[in-house]
C-alpha cells in the first residue's frame, strides 16, 4: 500500500511554512500511490466532554451564559442579564438551510436567544420568476437546496447581506469556500465587533503564500473570533432527523463552545466540543483528498480491503499532515466527528450526492 502524502521528514518544513508542507502536499497529490512511511501512532488524548443537548420544552434561564471577558470577544453579551443573542446563517446552500432548521429550532426553546434567526440568501430567480428569498419567506422551504423541507417559521431569508449580520452576535458562515474571500471583504467593517463566528465551510483558501484556513481569513478579515463545526454531516440525512455526531472546534473560550454546541445540538445532532480549531478544520478538508483516492478505488474495481486501507493510512497521514501545518493539532480530534467518521462517510457515500 502506499501512502497519500509523502512523509516530512525534514526540520526546515516546520520553518517554510509557505512553501514546504503546502507545496508537498499539493505535488504529492499524484503521488497517491506510492510507499508510505509513518511513525507508530501517538499517544491518545482523553476524548471529549459532553454537553447536555437542549430537551424539547427547555426554556433555558432570562440570564445568558456568564462569558470569560478575558478570552476576547464573548459572543455580544458582557454578561448582561437578559441578554439574548441573535443568530444570522450567512449562506443556505443544502447544509446551510439545514443548519439554519438545526438552530431555528433550538432558538425557540432557548431564552438566551432570539427566536428569529436570519439566513442570508445569495438571491436567485427561480424558473417560476419569483425571487429564491421571497419563495423561502412565502413556503418556509428552501425549494431549491432543501426542497420538501420546513425550515422553521422563524427562519427568515434576507437577500441584503448586510442587513443580514448587522444585529447579529453569532454569525454562522456555510457558503462553498471559493466565495469566501469576496463575501469577507464585503463584510469588513459591517459586523458587530463583538461578534462570535462559526464556519462550517469544508476546504481552504489557497493563496501564493500558503493555504489559508477559512476559520483564519474569518478572524483576520473580520477581526472576530472564529470557532469551527465540521462531521460526518450529509445535510439531506440530518433534514430528515437522521442521527448523527458534529464536532465543534474552538480557540480558548469554552464557554463560547458550549454556546455553540446549544445552538446546533439536538436529539438527533449530536455536538462534541474539542479545544482544537484547527485539527477539526483541517479534518474538514484533508478527508475530501482521502475520498478522492477512495473514489479512484472505487473505479478501479480494487476492492471494499484496498478502500479500507486508503482511508486508514489516509486518516493517519491527515493526521501528519495537519500537524507539519500547526503542532498544535491534537491526535484524539482525528477520533472525533470531524475525523475518522467524516472519513468514512465521504468514502463511502459520496456517490451522486453534492461536495460535503
Ligand atoms: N451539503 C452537505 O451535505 C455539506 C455537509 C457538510 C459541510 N458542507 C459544506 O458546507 C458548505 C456549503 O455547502 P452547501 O451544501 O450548503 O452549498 P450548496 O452547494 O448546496 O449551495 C451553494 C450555495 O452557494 C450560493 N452561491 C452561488 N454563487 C454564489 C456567489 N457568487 N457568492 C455567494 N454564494 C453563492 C448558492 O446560492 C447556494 O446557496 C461547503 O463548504 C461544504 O463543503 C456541506
Amino acid at each position: 500500500m502506499r501512502s497519500l502524502f509523502p512523509l516530512y521528514s525534514s526540520s526546515s518544513l516546520f520553518s517554510n511554512f509557505s512553501s514546504s508542507p503546502y507545496n508537498s502536499f499539493i505535488s504529492s497529490l499524484p503521488l497517491l500511490f506510492s510507499s508510505s512511511h509513518f511513525s507508530p501512532f501517538l499517544s491518545m488524548a482523553p476524548a471529549f466532554e459532553q454537553v447536555p443537548v437542549p430537551q424539547e420544552g427547555e426554556t433555558g434561564t432570562e440570564t445568558a451564559t456568564p462569558h470569560n471577558t478575558n478570552t476576547g470577544n464573548n459572543g455580544g453579551n458582557d454578561g448582561q442579564v437578559g441578554y439574548k443573542s441573535r443568530v444570522t446563517v450567512v449562506g443556505s446552500g443544502n447544509w446551510g438551510s439545514v443548519a439554519a432548521k438545526l438552530i431555528a429550532s433550538n432558538t425557540l426553546k432557548l431564552n438566551s436567544f432570539h427566536d428569529e434567526v436570519r439566513m442570508w440568501v445569495f438571491e436567485e430567480t427561480l424558473l417560476s420568476g419569483e425571487k429564491l428569498t421571497d419563495v423561502i419567506n412565502r413556503t418556509n422551504e428552501n425549494v431549491k437546496y432543501l426542497p420538501g423541507i420546513k425550515l422553521g417559521k422563524n427562519v427568515i431569508a434576507d437577500p441584503d447581506i448586510h442587513n443580514a449580520v448587522k444585529d447579529a452576535n453569532m454569525l454562522v458562515f456555510v457558503i462553498p469556500h471559493q466565495f469566501m474571500d469576496g463575501i469577507c471583504k464585503s463584510l469588513i467593517d459591517k459586523v458587530r465587533g463583538d461578534a462570535e463566528a462559526i464556519s462550517l465551510i469544508k476546504g481552504m483558501e489557497v493563496k501564493m503564500e500558503g493555504p489559508c484556513m477559512i476559520s483564519t481569513l474569518i478572524s483576520e478579515q473580520l477581526g472576530i473570533n472564529c470557532s469551527v463545526l465540521m462531521g460526518a454531516n450529509i445535510a439531506n440525512e440530518i433534514a430528515v432527523e437522521k442521527f448523527s455526531e458534529a464536532t465543534v472546534g474552538y480557540r480558548d473560550n469554552r464557554e463560547i463552545a458550549e454556546q455553540w454546541v446549544q445552538l446546533f445540538s439536538t436529539p438527533y445532532f449530536m455536538v462534541t466540543p474539542v479545544q482544537d480549531v484547527e485539527g477539526v478544520e483541517l479534518c474538514g478538508t484533508l478527508k475530501n483528498v482521502v475520498a478522492l483516492a477512495a473514489g479512484f478505488v472505487d473505479g478501479l474495481d480494487m476492492g471494499n480491503n484496498t478502500k479500507a486501507a486508503i482511508m486508514r493510512i489516509g486518516l493517519r497521514e491527515m493526521r501528519a499532515f495537519s500537524k507539519l501545518l500547526f503542532s498544535s493539532v491534537r491526535d484524539s480530534t482525528f477520533f472525533e466527528s470531524c475525523g475518522v467518521a467524516d472519513v468514512i462517510t465521504t468514502c463511502w457515500c459520496i456517490h451522486g450526492k453534492r461536495g460535503l
